[in-house]
């Protein structure tokens, strides 16, 4: 029997999330690095990620979060959704992974200059969220990036713009 069946359901996932990993630290070079002093708000905070296994654009972000001082822990999961809802995620905000940040959800492809806002001024919001996968978002990198919305989201519906950020 030929292999290429699978290597085709192999390959579809990865399709799916746009194919990041062909991008290598696009962005890493304009960060200011936290240097001395008190501790910054992303060396002393852990996030936690839930995504499914075959998510590559996921884990594109996680190295994101980790460049930008994060300490990051993933769990892969099959039933995503409930992990959403438990959340408070509403389907009109929905990406591709569910984090939890310092009592704070974050939802897909926020950029970490925005977590450490969130985490700076503790809103009360339920937390941000990217909905799906805009392209030039960190973890989105590529051709085609147009500027998109960071939401702060309430438990279960309401949002409001909590920055737009133009990746161009
Ligand atoms: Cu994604
Ligand atoms: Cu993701």
């Amino acid at each position: 029997m030929k292999p290429s069946a699978l290597s085709l359901a192999l390959l579809l996932p990865a399709l799916a999330c746009g194919g990041g990993h062909a991008e290598a630290d696009g962005t890493a070079g304009d960060r200011a690095v936290h240097s001395g002093g008190a501790k910054s708000v992303s060396a002393t905070t852990r996030v936690l990620v839930y995504k499914t296994a075959s998510c590559g654009c996921c884990n594109e972000w996680v190295e994101h979060l980790r460049e930008a001082g994060f300490t990051v822990d993933t769990r892969d999961v099959v039933d995503l959704m409930s992990i959403k809802r438990d959340a408070g995620v509403s389907a009109a905000h929905a990406s591709c992974h569910t984090a939890l940040a310092d009592g704070y959800v974050v939802e897909g492809h926020v950029p970490a200059d925005q977590i450490e806002r969130l985490l700076a001024e503790r809103p009360r919001v339920a937390g941000l969220a990217v909905p799906g996968m805009p392209v030039g978002s960190p973890g989105m990198e590529g051709p085609g990036a147009e500027p998109y919305q960071v939401l702060a989201f309430e438990r279960g519906g309401g949002a409001t713009v909590w920055a737009t950020v133009d990746p161009r």
